[in-house]
C-alpha cells in the first residue's frame, strides 16, 4: 500500500520542477524593453535613404572612383595626404587621435564614417547635407587636404580621365592652362584666389562641377561602408527568441545590467538610438572644451555655413530639384538648443574609436561616462542632460556594454 508521505514528496517535486521550467523561461524582459531591444538590433537597419542630390550615389563605377582618390595623396597640398589618413579603415573609419592630422593639426575629432551615409547632416555641427557636398570641405581646408579645386580637375584628367569620364562625361577643356589656372579656388588665398576672379563665369562652373563630382564619387564609395553586426546583435536576437542559454552564453552579467542602465536609468536611449545608435540629432551635452580652443558654437554655426553652401542640396550643382530637399527646406533654424549642440555619434564600434567628443575632449570610454554622472555646466547654450550620478559598478556595467557593439 502506496504511503501518503511518498504522494507529498512526489508532488512537490513536481511543483519543484515546474517552478524551475518556469524560472529558466521567464522572459528577462519586458514587452516595452523587447521592442527598444528590436529597434536597436542591425536587423532593423532600414535599406540607405536615396541620395536625390547625387545622381551616381548607387553607381559602383562611381563608388570605385571615390575609394580611388579616398585613399589617393595626390589630392593634397603636400603629396601625403589623403582622407584615408584620418579615416582609416582597420580603426572604423577614425585615427585614433583627438585631433585630425593632414597638412596641418584640424582642432575636431575624426569621426568615423561607418554607417555615416544614414545621415541627414554632416560634420559634429552639420555644416553639410549631403556627403558630396561634405567631401569638398576637408579637401580645400588647408589644415587637412589643403589643395584648391583647379588643381584637384587637373589631378583627374591626368590620373583618372577615363573612369571620370565613364562616370560623369566629358572634363573641362583642361589645356588651356591660362582660362583654367593650375591653381584656382574662391576659397584660396593670393595667387590662386585672383586665379579664380580671373576666369570666366562659365569656366568657373565648369570646374565647380568638376569639383563637385570627385564628391558625388567619394560619397558612393561611402555608401559601401556600412555596419556589420556585433555581439550585441547576436545577444538581441537572443533576446527576440527567449534562448536563454544563448542570452547568457553572449552577455555576462556585467553587459546585461550595462544594457539594463543604458535603457533606463542611463537614458543613453534618448539620443542613442535605431540600430545605429544614433539619432542623427544635434544635442547640448556640455562636454567641457579643449583647452585653448575657442568654444564650439556647434549646430547654430553648422546652420549659418549649411544655407550659405552653394554646394547644398538645393544648389547648381545638387541634382536634385529643390522640392526634393527637404531637409534643407524645412530646418529647424531657431531655438535653444542648437547653441552649442553637437551631432549624436553612432555608438557601433565606439569601444574601438577613442579618443572621444568632438575635439577628442575624453580618451576613453570612463571618462565619458564620468561626464555623463557629474554632468557640468555648458561653455554655451545650456545642457539638455541632468547629472547622473552613477556608482562605480553602474558605470563599469555601462562601459562593458559598450564594448559589445564592436563588430566581430
Ligand atoms: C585631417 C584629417 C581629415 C581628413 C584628411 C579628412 N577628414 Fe573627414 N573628418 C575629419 C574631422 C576632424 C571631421 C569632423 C569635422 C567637423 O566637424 O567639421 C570629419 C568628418 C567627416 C565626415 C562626417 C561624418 C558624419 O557622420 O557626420 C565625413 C563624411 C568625412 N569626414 C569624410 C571625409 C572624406 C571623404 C575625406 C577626403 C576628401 C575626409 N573626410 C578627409 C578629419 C579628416
Ligand atoms: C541628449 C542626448 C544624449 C544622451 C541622453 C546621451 N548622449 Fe552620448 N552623446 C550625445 C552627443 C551630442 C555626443 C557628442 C557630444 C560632443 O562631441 O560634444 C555624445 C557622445 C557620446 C560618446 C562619445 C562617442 C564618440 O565617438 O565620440 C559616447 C561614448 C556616448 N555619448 C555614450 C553615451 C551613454 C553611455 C549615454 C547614457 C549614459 C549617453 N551617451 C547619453 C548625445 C547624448
Amino acid at each position: 500500500m502506496p504511503r501518503p508521505h511518498l504522494f507529498l514528496s512526489l508532488g512537490l517535486l513536481l511543483a519543484l520542477a515546474v517552478a524551475l521550467a518556469w524560472w529558466n523561461h521567464r522572459p528577462l524582459w519586458s514587452d516595452s524593453d523587447l521592442a527598444l531591444l528590436a529597434s536597436l538590433s542591425l536587423d532593423s537597419l532600414p535599406p540607405l535613404p536615396a541620395d536625390p542630390s547625387n545622381a551616381v550615389a548607387d553607381d559602383p563605377a562611381a563608388a570605385a572612383l571615390g575609394a580611388a582618390i579616398f585613399f589617393d595623396t595626390r589630392f593634397s597640398s603636400n603629396g601625403a595626404v589623403a582622407c584615408a589618413t584620418c579615416h582609416q579603415p582597420d580603426r572604423f573609419f577614425t585615427d585614433g587621435r583627438p585631433f585630425g592630422q593632414g597638412v596641418g593639426e584640424i582642432p575636431l575629432n575624426s569621426m568615423s564614417l561607418v554607417g555615416a551615409a544614414y545621415s541627414t547632416f554632416f560634420t559634429w555641427d552639420g555644416k553639410n547635407d549631403s556627403q558630396w557636398s561634405q567631401a569638398l570641405i576637408p579637401l580645400e581646408n588647408p589644415l587637412e587636404h589643403g589643395g584648391d579645386r583647379s588643381a584637384y580637375v587637373h589631378l583627374l584628367a591626368e590620373h583618372y580621365r577615363e573612369p571620370y569620364t565613364a562616370v560623369f562625361g566629358p572634363l573641362p577643356d583642361l589645356a588651356d592652362t591660362a582660362r583654367f589656372p593650375l591653381h584656382a579656388s574662391p576659397k584660396g588665398s593670393g595667387a590662386a584666389l585672383d586665379a579664380w576672379y580671373g576666369m570666366s563665369d562659365a569656366d568657373r562652373t565648369a570646374v565647380n562641377r568638376a569639383f563637385a563630382n570627385i564628391g558625388k564619387a567619394l560619397a558612393a564609395y561611402q555608401r559601401t561602408l556600412l555596419p556589420a553586426p556585433a555581439r550585441f546583435d547576436a545577444y538581441a536576437a537572443a533576446v527576440e527568441q527567449n534562448d536563454r542559454a544563448a542570452q547568457r552564453a553572449l552577455f555576462n552579467p556585467d553587459e546585461e545590467a550595462g544594457l539594463r542602465l543604458f535603457l533606463g536609468k542611463g537614458k543613453c536611449i534618448d539620443c542613442h538610438n535605431g540600430p545605429r545608435f544614433t539619432n542623427d540629432d544635434f544635442h547640448n551635452t556640455a562636454v567641457p572644451g579643449a583647452p585653448g580652443l575657442p568654444i564650439s558654437l556647434g549646430r547654430s554655426e553648422g546652420l549659418r555655413r549649411l544655407q550659405a553652401d552653394p554646394f547644398n542640396c538645393a544648389g547648381v550643382y545638387s541634382d536634385a530639384d529643390p522640392t526634393d530637399c527637404a531637409a534643407l527646406r524645412f530646418l529647424k533654424t531657431s531655438g535653444d538648443t542648437l547653441e552649442g549642440a553637437h551631432k549624436t555619434p553612432t555608438l557601433r564600434n565606439v569601444a574601438a574609436t577613442a579618443p572621444y567628443m568632438h575635439t577628442g575632449q575624453f580618451p576613453d570610454l570612463r571618462s565619458v561616462l564620468e561626464h555623463y554622472s557629474d554632468g557640468g555646466l555648458a561653455l554655451v547654450g545650456h545642457n539638455e542632460l541632468e547629472p547622473l550620478d552613477l556608482t562605480a559598478t553602474e558605470m563599469e556595467q555601462l562601459e562593458a556594454f559598450l564594448h559589445t557593439l564592436t563588430q566581430e
